[in-house]
């Protein structure tokens, strides 16, 4: 199954305190409304459960209800969150957060490594699938030891952590500030020293490419996740001037992915291998890891 088995159950209980709150929904129509997301995250390996309830601005009455009714009848829970957030977008994403209960963070495990996760740190969603994803991830890189790797759109630093002691020198680029605290924090936790993250954000092509070249040297192997977007063109470029001999690119969206290869392989790459991966079993949607290589 897709949910916790408690998360239905929860989803009724704030459903319960949103009606009795007589505080409207959000709506994307006319940007008024208070309740906007409930989001769960479940920890499968080490059974860790976060929920995060984001609305449109702090309440300290809906926060202390929030609190006494769902933690009295759900104390599995080990987060339990309130962000709020003032944004148009219709993404479930706190500009601000308050730790009802619990931690600020859940642990998961993927293979030896464990990763501290924060409500607005990218995480993928099938704990169990993500080692057979990140397996894909280094079969393709076909590693020797001694590669310098760039892992663009790193998240948390999970494929940088995960791959650390099969090469060199690893450096993920991620845009949310509290996605690379999270990396850093996990290179420490896992004692990991050959790992560095930084943040940037990739709309912009990798900013100031000589400059990171100059500090972490020119990368052998690139490492890809990016978002069901894909990457900017500007960013392509980017990929093209860096000229690694292999790209692994992995992606949760075949049409976009399409679109950044198209790019890349009428230029120097040569697409050589396709991995699909069943990370959302029961839904129409897969994740694919690709490789390529310098033409
Ligand atoms: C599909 S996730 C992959 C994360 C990671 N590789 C993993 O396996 O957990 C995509 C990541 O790209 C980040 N991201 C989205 N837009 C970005 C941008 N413009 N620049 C840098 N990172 C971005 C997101 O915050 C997210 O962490």
């Amino acid at each position: 199954m897709l949910f916790h088995p408690l998360a239905n159950d929860i989803l009724q209980e704030i459903r319960a305190i949103a009606e009795n709150s007589r505080l409207p929904a959000y709506s994307t129509h006319d940007h008024t409304g208070f309740w906007r997301f409930v989001v769960f995250r479940h920890a499968k390996i080490t059974d860790e459960l976060m929920t995060n309830i984001v609305a449109i601005h702090y309440d300290k009455d809906i926060a202390d209800e929030l609190r006494e009714r769902i933690m009295a009848k759900f104390p599995a829970i080990t987060s339990l969150i309130y962000s709020t957030t003032t944004s148009k977008a219709s993404v479930a994403f706190g500009e601000k957060e308050y730790l009802l209960s619990g931690k600020p963070t859940i642990t998961e495990k993927i293979g030896p490594y464990s990763f501290e996760i924060s409500a607005n740190s990218f995480f993928q969603t099938n704990s169990k699938g993500t080692k057979r994803l990140y397996d894909s991830v280094i079969e393709m890189a076909g590693f020797r030891g001694d590669e310098n790797v760039f892992d663009l759109y790193c998240g948390a630093g999970t494929i940088s952590l995960y791959v650390s002691g099969l090469v060199r020198q690893v450096t993920g680029f991620e845009v949310i500030p509290s996605a690379v605290d999270d990396a850093l924090r996990n290179a420490l936790n896992n004692g990991i020293s050959n790992c560095h993250f930084v943040r940037c954000d990739l709309m912009n092509g990798l900013q100031d490419s000589e400059s990171i070249v100059a500090r972490f040297g020119k990368p052998d192997l690139l490492i890809i996740d990016p978002p069901r977007g894909g990457m900017h063109p500007k960013t392509v470029k980017a990929i093209l001037a860096l000229a690694p001999q292999k790209i692994v690119h992995v992606s949760c969206n075949p049409t976009t992915l399409a679109r950044d290869l198209a790019v890349l392989c009428e230029n120097d790459y040569v697409l050589t291998k396709v991995q699909p991966v069943d990370m959302f079993p029961h839904t129409a949607h897969i994740e694919v890891v690709v490789q390529m290589v310098r033409k």
